[in-house]
């Protein structure tokens, strides 16, 4: 295929060179966001009187053509081609001769290639917003049928305090919350046109970029010729979220392999998202959760590959720039298989009830409630807690829990705890415990309902 530059070179590239110059391998999926750029380009050449209405057409009918027979497979792209503007440049040479050549004008690959990565960038920006309202609304799905359910909430993955298993899950709906947020924000800015800015410094053709804008779906013209042309900052903030959501998703994927396990056996993975070995019959293993946590060392790499490839680049296009889409496709296509697959696995999974709750009993995990009690009582909590420690280093030299306490014992610990002692003991059980912590944002399930509301109201519920 020729090239778009061949004539000022004696000699024909270096094979080897060819190879690494090339893009094609890699931008030819950007194929239909430069169409629809060159069709956006080519109707604005026409509406200014840069090219004749009759150039303009034939460039715009010929450009339609072209995108419906390489979506139908009729054509391909040549794939000797040195990028995807080069391909789709010589197939549209091809069915129109001489007239294509007039597509170029005022403009540069440069500004043709920071068009295409943000269309497409847009389009998987709102590709990936549903699949995470799915995700999140499968987590509220979950949260809804969990209300009750007990299960110990833990720091330093010790047992803490028993929580309702619907809160547990939805900490997980508001951090992809602010995941999605987070991508909303980066679409704002991923969705501003470069096209017009030339190779570097604008062009003396009278275009009208608030056209091209306008027909391609942009919400904003870059202001400066150079920055468009030369800076991935959209690219590096969409990579950004997609670490932060991977991180999200893997701390999701690590419980899950640890609640598949024996030691905790609080769910049981579906056959359809685990797989066996080769050698020990008995196994069922959590892959897909174990390829979402893993898959995340990747996302970060693209970001820091991004980063790294932009920081000494001097204004303003840069061959360099021509690597600043493997990263992108890579968490792009890594977001699309781990953001369902999970999905599925946790939506699929059995919740052992039981399992939890017998972990959360006899755990003295309601220590802090009776120390609560005490300073309801008047006692300062520094004091309540020094007593309740007392009780709890008791019931562990007996062998007993806190729930096997029984009144005449408890009421030696300390006066306040002599005067109905009943209700101290009723704070000792998982239930008041969980009942007891109804502020906003508790784990109460009167309090996880109205968080249940809100979160439904941020999916538009
Ligand atoms: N393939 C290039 C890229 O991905 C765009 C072409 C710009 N080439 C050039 N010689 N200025 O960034």
């Amino acid at each position: 295929m020729n090239k778009l530059w061949g004539s000022r070179f004696e000699e024909p590239t270096d094979a080897l060179i060819e190879s690494l110059n090339n893009s094609l391998v890699f931008d030819s999926r950007l194929w239909r966001q430069d169409i629809a750029g060159s069709i956006a380009h080519a109707t604005m050449l026409g509406a200014t009187g840069i090219l004749s209405a009759d150039e303009s057409a034939q460039l715009v009918g010929g450009l339609q053509l072209l995108r419906e027979e390489i979506e139908a497979e009729i054509l391909v792209l040549p794939p000797d081609a040195e990028d995807v503007h080069t391909a789709v440049e010589g197939l549209l040479k091809e069915r129109l001769g001489a007239v294509a050549g007039k597509l170029h004008t005022a403009r540069s690959r440069n500004d043709q290639i920071a068009t295409d990565i943000r269309l497409y960038l847009r389009e998987e920006c709102d590709a990936l917003e549903g699949e995470l309202t799915a995700f999140q609304s499968m987590l509220l799905t979950l949260a809804e049928r969990e209300m009750e359910t007990i299960l110990p909430g833990c720091t330093h993955l010790q047992h803490a305090q028993p929580v309702v298993l619907a809160h547990h899950l939805l900490a997980y709906f508001w951090m992809l919350d602010r995941d999605r947020e987070r991508l909303a924000d980066t679409r704002k800015r991923v969705n501003r046109l470069p096209l017009g800015a030339g190779a570097l410094a604008g062009t003396g053709f009278p275009i009208n970029r608030h056209q091209v804008a306008e027909l391609l779906g942009f919400e904003g013209v870059l202001e400066n010729s150079l920055d468009s042309v030369a800076d991935r900052d959209f690219l590096i903030e969409f990579l950004a979220f997609a670490s932060i959501l991977a991180m999200h998703l893997s701390r999701l994927a690590e419980e899950i392999i640890l609640w598949n396990t024996p030691e905790f056996g609080y769910i049981l993975l579906d056959d359809a998202v685990t797989t066996g070995s080769s050698i020990m019959p008995q196994k069922k293993n959590p892959d897909v959760a174990e390829l979402v946590r893993g898959k995340t060392g990747r996302v970060y790499g693209d970001l820091i590959a991004l980063l790294t490839l932009m920081k000494g680049l001097p204004l303003t296009y840069n061959k360099d720039l021509q690597e600043d889409k493997e990263p992108v496709f890579d968490a792009v296509d890594t977001l699309h298989l781990v953001l369902p697959a999970l999905q599925k696995t946790l939506a699929t999974a059995q919740f052992r009830r039981e399992r939890m709750l017998a972990a959360a009993r006899g755990d003295y995990s309601t220590a802090t409630d009776l120390a609560d009690y005490l300073a309801r009582r008047g006692l300062p909590f520094r004091e309540a807690h020094e007593v309740v420690g007392r009780v709890v280093r008791y019931c562990i030299e007996q062998g007993i829990t806190l729930e096997d306490l029984d009144a005449p014992t408890l009421a030696t610990f300390h006066a306040l705890l002599g005067v109905n002692t009943e209700s101290a003991l009723e704070v000792l059980t998982l239930n008041y415990s969980v009942s007891a912590r109804k502020s906003f944002g508790g784990t109460a399930p009167e309090a996880v309902r109205v968080q249940w509301e809100n979160a439904k109201a941020r999916l538009g519920r």
